[in-house]
């Protein structure tokens, strides 16, 4: 695989960052996932957009302009000829030579791209849904930033595996905030899809921003509300969204069948009109 880092085009075993970047020390970053479908990028804008607002919020300054950014994203589509699948970027504030947690004004940011291939229309998790527990949400308050801190989401993972789930919903003073790395939402009885309004308590999906507009052209009411893992329950259909999985049912929650336990016609319809913007 080809990557990006630091301004240069490098078979990925020669990408060296320092042992004191911050990114590793202190999870001093940022990072994004842009999907990318029949070769093309998705949402590229929404993806910088937040990246910008990631930066800002951190005091980070980008090393390279929207069209500079967009430039990377295609070099490394077609130097590693991806067709579906993903590619990521993180930009860390770079190495100071030493472990010191107040950084130097002067630092040279670390950027790095890479490219994952994954299928994103074929997934098997699309057309069987998915199986999620629900977990306290132990992550920090300002999930609206994009930050490589990613630990919690790892062990929560982790931890649904071991309960022999897919993935986890959080749940912050009884309501739902996100998937681990995904928004969160359910379908009730009317058919309305209920989903958490942004705030800092969850990340701003550019999925979700996506599915949104397109609820709202085909007619599907949206309440963005929080909602409780009860209520889940109780609902018609459930479903997740992010770059790496657009839609993907959720079929159970801590073991309880939702609706009629099959991926739900709103989920594969908001799924279908997302895949279609790629087409
Ligand atoms: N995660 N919420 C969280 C906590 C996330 O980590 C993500 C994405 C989302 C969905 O955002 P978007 O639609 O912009 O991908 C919501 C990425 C895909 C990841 O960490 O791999």
């Amino acid at each position: 695989r080809i990557v990006y880092l630091n301004g240069r085009y490098l078979e990925e075993h020669r990408a060296q960052v320092s042992v004191f970047d911050r990114g590793f020390l202190f999870a001093d970053a940022v990072y994004e996932v842009t999907a990318v479908l029949n070769s093309k990028l998705i949402d590229f804008a929404g993806h910088f957009a937040r990246l910008q607002r990631s930066c800002t919020e951190l005091g980070l300054t980008l090393p390279v302009s929207e069209q500079q950014l967009r430039d990377i994203h295609q070099e490394l589509l077609i130097r590693n000829q991806l067709h579906e699948g993903g590619i990521y970027l993180q930009l860390t504030r770079g190495s100071a030579g030493d472990r010191d947690f107040c950084a130097p004004a002067d630092l040279s940011p670390t950027l790095l791209l890479f490219t994952q291939a994954r299928p994103l229309k074929d997934a098997p998790q699309a057309s069987a849904g998915i199986h999620v527990v629900s977990l306290p949400d132990i992550r920090w308050h300002r999930r609206d930033i994009k930050t490589v801190q990613l630990l919690a989401p790892c062990l929560a993972k982790e931890l649904a595996h071991a309960r022999g789930a897919d993935d986890a919903w959080l749940v912050e003073d009884g309501f739902v905030t996100e998937g681990s790395s995904s928004n969160a939402y359910i379908v009730t009885a009317d058919g309305t899809v209920v989903t958490r309004p942004l705030s800092n308590d969850i990340l701003h999906g550019i999925t979700r921003q996506a599915l949104m507009q397109l609820a709202a052209d085909g007619g599907i009411k949206v309440e963005e509300r929080a909602f409780t893992i009860a209520e889940a329950l109780a609902a018609k259909e459930a479903f997740i969204s992010s770059a790496t999985t657009v839609v993907w049912p959720v079929v159970s929650i801590d073991g309880q069948t939702i609706g009629d336990g099959k991926p739900g016609p709103v989920s594969l319809r908001l799924r279908q009109r997302y895949l279609q913007l790629a087409e």
